[in-house]
C-alpha cells in the first residue's frame, strides 16, 4: 500500500534511499526538503517492511519527481511503476498539469519505467550527473497528467 510519508518518516527514507543510490541523501536532506509545502513523499509499505519511495514538489501547476528507490529485492514486482504513478495523481491533485524528471542517460532500468508510464524525452542536459568512467548526460522527461472531467 501507497501512503503519503509522515515529516518524521526521513530516517526510512534515508535507509530506502541508501539501498537505491550510490550516493544517498541524508535523513537531514530528506528532512529539509519535506519542510517545503510544495514537496511530498509517497512509501510503499510500512517501517521494517517499506519497499520504496518517492519524493516530488508541485507549484504554478507545474511538479517534478525529484526521486524514486524501490530496494534491490523488491524490483520488477511493480512498485516502481506504483509509486511514480502515485507521484503523478499526488501531482494532479495538487493543480499540476504536467510532471517531468532527470535521468541519467545510463540509466536503462528508470528510462524504461517511465517511457512505460508515458512519459517522454523533452530535453537533456549535458554532463550533469558525475559517473565513474566520467560524467553523464541527464535526460529530462516529461508527461502532460490527465485533466480531470466533471
Ligand atoms: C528504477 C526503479 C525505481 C524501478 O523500480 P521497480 O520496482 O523495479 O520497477 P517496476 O517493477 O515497477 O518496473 C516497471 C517497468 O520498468 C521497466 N524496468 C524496471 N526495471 C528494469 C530493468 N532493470 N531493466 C529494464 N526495464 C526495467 C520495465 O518496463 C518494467 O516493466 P516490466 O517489469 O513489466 O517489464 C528501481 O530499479 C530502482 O530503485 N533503481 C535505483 C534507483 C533509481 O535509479 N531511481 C531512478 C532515478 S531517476
Amino acid at each position: 500500500m501507497i501512503e503519503a510519508a509522515p515529516a518524521t518518516a526521513s530516517d526510512l527514507l534515508a535507509a530506502l534511499h541508501a539501498r537505491a543510490f550510490p550516493k544517498p541523501w541524508s535523513a537531514t536532506e530528506i528532512a529539509k526538503l519535506m519542510e517545503n509545502q510544495a514537496v511530498f513523499a509517497l512509501v510503499h509499505g510500512n517501517g521494517a517492511e517499506a519497499q520504496g519511495f518517492v519524493m516530488g514538489w508541485t507549484a504554478a501547476g507545474d511538479s517534478e519527481v525529484l526521486t524514486v528507490a524501490v530496494v534491490p529485492e523488491a524490483r520488477r514486482k511493480g512498485f516502481g511503476a506504483a509509486l511514480v504513478t502515485a507521484a503523478g495523481v499526488a501531482a494532479l491533485v495538487r493543480g499540476a498539469k504536467s510532471i517531468h524528471l532527470e535521468v541519467a542517460e545510463d540509466n536503462i532500468a528508470a528510462r524504461a519505467l517511465y517511457a512505460k508510464l508515458g512519459y517522454e524525452e523533452a530535453g537533456r542536459r549535458h554532463a550533469y550527473y558525475a559517473g565513474e568512467g566520467g560524467s553523464i548526460d541527464a535526460i529530462v522527461m516529461r508527461r502532460d497528467l490527465p485533466r480531470p472531467t466533471v
